[in-house]
């Protein structure tokens, strides 16, 4: 299972068998990644047909070069369907450039450093009562419920059904991996629900709020109006799970870490590092895949053929020693700039700013109010094809 050879046929790779979508792998990660680090810059996976790298350079590099390793196809492990409707994740230029356009101007710093007093009441409102109340759901009642109170309000979604932002999220993310019972249990719910998401992208479905601005500027541009609703799917789809992972990483990493907890006590204002840092070491999104447009040497003798896929392996990037001192720390003094916990390059998270906002709040708030935060019972993950958390986290925040 965890064999690797070389092999002749693709040269320069070295062939694993391990399967990065099977439970053992995604519950835990961090040792298989270490195998394939190991093993070398260039992995082939033969039961997916596909290339992986799972060492940062080869990583950062990827993901900077968009013109050789595209998107367009895809960045599951599966070729993506053809005829789908333009996607800004799984796009190319020139296409991409015009749809992030969009985002950045909707996104802008100003209209982020704007949210900040709406998010702040609204983490003071959930964190207040949890101070001293004993064992609290770290995820339910703090790190969902609170992305939640913010994120579909900003968009301007109707309030009725805002639990389908859930299931269809789970559903694009598990589709990233292959027909496994993670991504059929998906297939459950997930396209009613994506139906419904679909519903709140058209214009005038939403308030006054992102999802109204993305029309209007997108109409400005000349772009058509499905384009303008696949943009709006494209904050609505990945803005809520990843960041729900991202904060309970967070505050487990604070939990089992009272030194760095002191830390940020002592200095509420570390709140963003204290993310950052927990998404560099955390990795809320674990893989996603490119596909060479071209013969690519991506070490000394080591070639991925034009067409081919490969796998990104963001986390294992992330905790990688050949870039990183004491990788396995989580040290909110750290300088975490280049983790690529939130991709790099053209395609880096165009929400990024949003969720640091969002974790600075609750985190910021938390460091005020409680004199400490601690595991009340054994965290229980959640697994996904390529995101990573935690369904429940019992904590204990002291006042
Ligand atoms: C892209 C992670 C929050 C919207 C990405 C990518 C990563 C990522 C790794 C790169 C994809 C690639 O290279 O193919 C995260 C994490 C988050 C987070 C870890 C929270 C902790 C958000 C939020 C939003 C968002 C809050 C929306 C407001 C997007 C979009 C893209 C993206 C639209 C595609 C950008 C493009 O292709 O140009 N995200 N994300 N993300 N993210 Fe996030």
């Amino acid at each position: 299972m965890t064999s690797t050879t070389m092999t002749e046929d693709r040269p320069g790779a070295v062939t694993s068998q391990l399967d990065p979508y099977s439970d053992a792998f995604l519950s835990e990660p961090f040792s298989h990644e270490q195998t394939l680090r190991d093993a070398g810059p260039l992995i082939w996976l033969p039961q997916y047909g596909a290339y992986a790298m799972a060492r940062y350079d080869q990583v950062h590099h990827a993901l900077n070069d968009t013109d050789t390793f595209s998107s367009g196809k895809g960045v599951g492990i599966e070729t993506r369907p053809e005829g789908e409707p333009p996607n800004i994740l799984m796009s190319d230029d020139p296409l991409h450039s015009a749809l992030r356009r969009v985002h950045n101007k909707v996104l802008n710093p100003a209209y982020i450093r704007g949210l900040r007093a709406t998010f702040r009441e609204s983490a003071e409102g959930l964190i207040d009562p949890l101070v001293g109340a004993g064992p609290v759901d770290g995820i339910g009642d703090l790190a969902v419920a609170f992305p939640l109170s913010v994120f579909p309000d900003m968009v301007g979604v109707r309030k009725d059904g805002r639990e389908n932002l859930l299931k269809a999220a789970s559903l694009t993310f598990n589709s990233f991996g292959p027909q496994n019972r993670l991504r059929q249990a998906a297939q459950q719910e997930g396209p009613q629900a994506m139906g419904w998401l679909w519903e709140q992208t058209a214009p005038g479905a939403t308030a006054d709020g992102v999802g109204q601005h993305i029309h209007e500027v997108a109409a400005d541009q000349g772009l058509h109006e499905m384009i303008a609703r696949g943009l709006v799917a494209g904050l609505l789809i990945p803005g809520l799970d990843t960041t729900m992972h991202g904060l309970g990483l967070a505050l487990y990493y604070l939990a089992t870490n009272p030194d760095q907890w002191q830390l940020l006590k002592a200095d509420p204002s570390r709140a963003r590092a204290a993310f950052e840092e927990a998404v560099r070491l955390g990795s809320p999104v674990q893989t996603f895949a490119r596909v060479a447009t071209r013969d690519v040497e991506v070490a000394p003798g080591s070639t991925i053929p034009e067409g081919e896929r490969v796998l990104l392996f963001l986390g294992s990037a992330n905790r990688d020693p050949r870039r990183w001192d004491a990788p396995e720390a989580y040290d909110i003094s750290r300088v975490t700039s280049g983790h690529v916990g939130f991709g790099s390059g053209g395609h880096s998270c165009s929400g990024q700013n949003i969720a640091r906002m969002e974790a600075e709040c609750i985190l910021g708030v938390l460091a005020e109010r409680a004199s400490s935060i601690s595991l009340a019972g054994e965290p229980v993950y959640e697994l996904n094809n390529s995101l990573r958390g935690f369904r429940s986290l019992p904590i204990r925040i002291d006042a």
